[in-house]
Formats: C-alpha cells, sequence, structure tokens
C-alpha cells in the first residue's frame, strides 16, 4: 500500500497510557535512561528519526524557533507544482542546503545507531524521514529512507535516477542525458511515500519490541504514524526529544534531551 504524505497536526486518541517518565538530562534521568537501555536489549528495535538527530551536525530542522519552513514555504519549495512553476528557484534552495550537509559531519545520535545496529545487525531497523544521509555517513546501513535523498537526482521525463554529490552543482537544474529536467529523489508534500520502503516501514514497527522515536515532530504523515503501529503491536516506545510531541501519549520512556547526548547513553 502506498501513502500520500499529508502534513496534519496529530492529536492522539490513546490517554489512558501514562507511565511516562519524562526526564531532563541533570534532572534524575539516569534511571529512566537504564530502564530504557534495558528495553533495547529485547528483540526487535526500529529506531525512527526525524530532522532533529542532525541538529546537532548543525542541519537545521523544518520546524521550531530556527526551523527551515520559518523562513521558507514549504509550497514554494517542496511541491511538485512549485518545482514545475520555477525548478531554478527550487534547485537554488536545494543546491544551498546539499551545501550546508555535506559540510556537516555525522555527531554522537547517529554513531550510536550505527553502533545499535553493529551490535545486533539482525534485529534492528532504521528508518529515518531525513534525507540528509548522514545515517549511512555515520556507518548505518540497509537505511529505510521514507522521503528520499537529496544526494539523488530523478529526471522528471524519462524518470531515470542517479547519484550526484556535486556542491555546489554546475548547472541549475540539472539536466538528464536525456535532456529532461532532474529534480531531487525527494518527497514532496502532496507525492507518494516511496512503496517498498513505507512497507519496509510498516512491517518492522509491526515486528517492533522496542520502537525509539528519535528526533521528529510527528507531525508529518504518514510517518508519523509509524509510531502508533508499533504500539498497537505491543512495542514498547521510546522518545528521545528536547520537545514535546503529539506521540509523547504512546511512549513508555520520553527521555527529554538532545539525541547526542541521550542516545550514546542508551548503549
Ligand atoms: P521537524 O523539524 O518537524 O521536527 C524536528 C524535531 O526535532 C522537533 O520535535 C524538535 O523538538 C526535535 N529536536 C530538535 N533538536 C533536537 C536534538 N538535538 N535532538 C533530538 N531532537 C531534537 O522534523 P521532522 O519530524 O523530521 O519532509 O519533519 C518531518 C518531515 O517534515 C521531514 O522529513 C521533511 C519535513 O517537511 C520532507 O523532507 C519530505
Amino acid at each position: 500500500m502506498s501513502a500520500l504524505i499529508d502534513n496534519l497536526l496529530w492529536y492522539s486518541i490513546v490517554s489512558n497510557f501514562r507511565q511516562n517518565c519524562l526526564s531532563r538530562i541533570g534532572e534524575g534521568v539516569d534511571s529512566s535512561i537504564e530502564a530504557a537501555r534495558r528495553s533495547l536489549r529485547a528483540g526487535q528495535i526500529v529506531a525512527f528519526t526525524g530532522a532533529g538527530i542532525s541538529a546537532e551536525s548543525r542541519v537545521p530542522t523544518f520546524r521550531g524557533a530556527d526551523g527551515l519552513w520559518r523562513n521558507y514555504s514549504p509550497e514554494s519549495l517542496a511541491t511538485a507544482e512549485a518545482f514545475t512553476s520555477d525548478p531554478h528557484l527550487v534547485w537554488e534552495w536545494y543546491d544551498w542546503l546539499r551545501g550546508l550537509i555535506h559540510a556537516a559531519q555525522p555527531n554522537p545520535g547517529h554513531l550510536a545507531l550505527t553502533e545499535l545496529q553493529r551490535r545486533n545487525p539482525k534485529g534492528f531497523t532504521l528508518v529515518t524521514q531525513n534525507i540528509d544521509g548522514l545515517h549511512e555517513r555515520a556507518g548505518s546501513h540497509d537505511v529505510v529512507k521514507l522521503h528520499g535523498d537529496i544526494w539523488r537526482l530523478r529526471c522528471t521525463t524519462c524518470g531515470r535516477e542517479e547519484r550526484n554529490e556535486q556542491v555546489p552543482m554546475d548547472h541549475l537544474p540539472p539536466l538528464c542525458r536525456c535532456g529532461g529536467i532532474q529534480r531531487p529523489a525527494i518527497v514532496w508534500f502532496g507525492e507518494m511515500l516511496p512503496e517498498a520502503e513505507w512497507e519496509r516501514a510498516v512491517e518492522a514497527a509491526r515486528q517492533a519490541n522496542v520502537l525509539i522515536a528519535v528526533g521528529t515532530s510527528a507531525l508529518v504523515y504518514p510517518a508519523a504514524g509509524l509510531v502508533k503501529v508499533a504500539r498497537q503491536s505491543g512495542a514498547l516506545v521510546v522518545i528521545v526529544n528536547p520537545d514535546p510531541t503529539p506521540a509523547d501519549d504512546l511512549a513508555e520512556w520520553i527521555l527529554r534531551g538532545p539525541a547526542g547526548e541521550i542516545l550514546p547513553r542508551l548503549l
């Protein structure tokens, strides 16, 4: 089943699962981290990440005070309509973003997830909404990329995809060998998620004993729905985020703080 990306606020309907442990670094967080850490020893783990895991690599998040969507409108940059009407403008923005990501390095949060996968390769699935490629640069593999990859281009005429790591790009908009205009191979608002990736993510969430949601506002669907899929299938949900999210009601453990500090402590 494919799924349409939509920017809906999620008002959680789960109200009676309130064993949350709200913790802050330096305020008795140790016991919650220890409990969450013990849970990560069990069975199948899914790590579900969003832009917040790359914040400490200085890649801006999308929402929040310094978020990209505060200064730029998603409608004018992250839709197929915007691209059709002005591919050069859209590409200027993505070329800028690629430069910023290129200069960034994976942080201890990315590295901690790589280490979790190394310790338990068969029992670990990394599902990300991020397009930045920092998980792979940290050494993670088989990453399920729900929103595509900013380092891949897709021809709007023949559909051919290719990897392109040129920073900055020498020609905007970039052209395919067939002469067609290439676009970033990412999912824009109003577009379908890649079917195989979405199915893999849902299956992993259904099988999970623990789902750890890191650095996501849990506002963008269908990706955000994975937390509920996992919870309803019996998984224990752990959230790592300095701020509240609509998914908090589903969590057993809410670890308030930056991913780069919390995740290494979970190992
Ligand atoms: P958002 O920008 O919506 O949310 C980022 C989350 O990261 C917020 O909940 C922050 O509180 C949290 N955060 C900030 N700093 C953090 C840190 N150091 N450690 C942990 N968490 C931190 O990003 P996403 O949820 O990923 O779509 O957004 C979902 C999608 O919306 C993105 O994939 C993107 C965007 O439009 C596409 O690119 C298609």
